[in-house]
């Protein structure tokens, strides 16, 4: 039977295509070591069993939601103000959240063609839509992301270095796209992959972001 009554989500919901894992196999590599879904051919450090088998004392108890001793540890470790830090479970998290706060429907999410696709999922889910920046080359540009900006961007989001396609932006590639974007324009730079970067004109954005309004940078401990 047809229900012309059935429930209906918000525009925009049917057409979020569901999130894909990157390949795990490739032809003639016994181990491929696949890094965008948390895989660790190591396995979880010492410390980090230890930890958990510890946490199941705790468990019949809420966490703290500010994250505390996370908070103040990473804060010591990364040289960062306690207080300018947000906890997510997971980046996507905080992709979400971001764009939950800031999106009303008709604006606008850029990223690069192949950005990571969590941005885009939550940016449909709040009716927002998604621009996408070419990458000839596999390289994203701050004038391809800002060819895609217009009055309705309220948020781009750019990774660097990227998945899948290891490209990644300068620190003054980053510094030129911030000034060009409006101030109310946030930019979050997913550094997901910061750990692996080996090239000197790479920089992180923290502290660009320590001195803007309207920067936001995302790390994980999953890589
Ligand atoms: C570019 C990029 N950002 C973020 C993430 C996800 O990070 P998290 O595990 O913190 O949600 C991934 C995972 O594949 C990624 O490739």
């Amino acid at each position: 039977m047809t229900d012309a009554k059935a429930p209906a989500p918000k525009p925009g919901i049917l057409d979020i295509a569901p999130y894909v894992g990157g390949k795990s196999n490739i032809d003639g590599v016994a181990q491929p070591m696949k890094l965008s879904s948390n895989e660790n051919m190591l396995g979880a450090g010492e410390k980090a069993r230890a930890a958990y088998a510890n946490a199941v004392s705790g468990i019949h108890i809420y966490p703290d939601g500010r994250a505390a001793k996370l908070r103040t540890a990473v804060a010591d470790k990364m040289g960062l103000e306690p207080e300018r830090l947000i906890f997510g479970n997971g980046s996507d998290e905080v992709f979400a959240l971001l764009n939950q706060t800031y999106l009303t429907p008709g604006d606008n999410i850029v990223s690069g063609q192949y950005g990571f696709l969590a941005y885009r999922i939550s940016a449909k889910a709040n009716q927002a839509e998604v621009k996408l920046a070419p990458e000839p080359d596999y390289k994203l540009t701050p004038e391809a992301i800002l060819g895609q900006v217009d009055d309705r961007t309220r948020i781009v989001y750019v990774s660097s270095p990227s998945n899948p396609t290891g490209s990644y932006n300068t620190a003054e590639e980053i510094r030129q796209l911030h000034a060009a974007l409006a101030p109310d324009v946030i930019l979050v730079i997913d550094e997901a992959y910061a750990e692996y970067v080996t090239e000197p004109d790479w920089q992180s954005s923290f502290d660009l972001a320590r001195d803007s309004d309207n920067i936001v940078v995302t790390r994980t401990f999953s890589k």
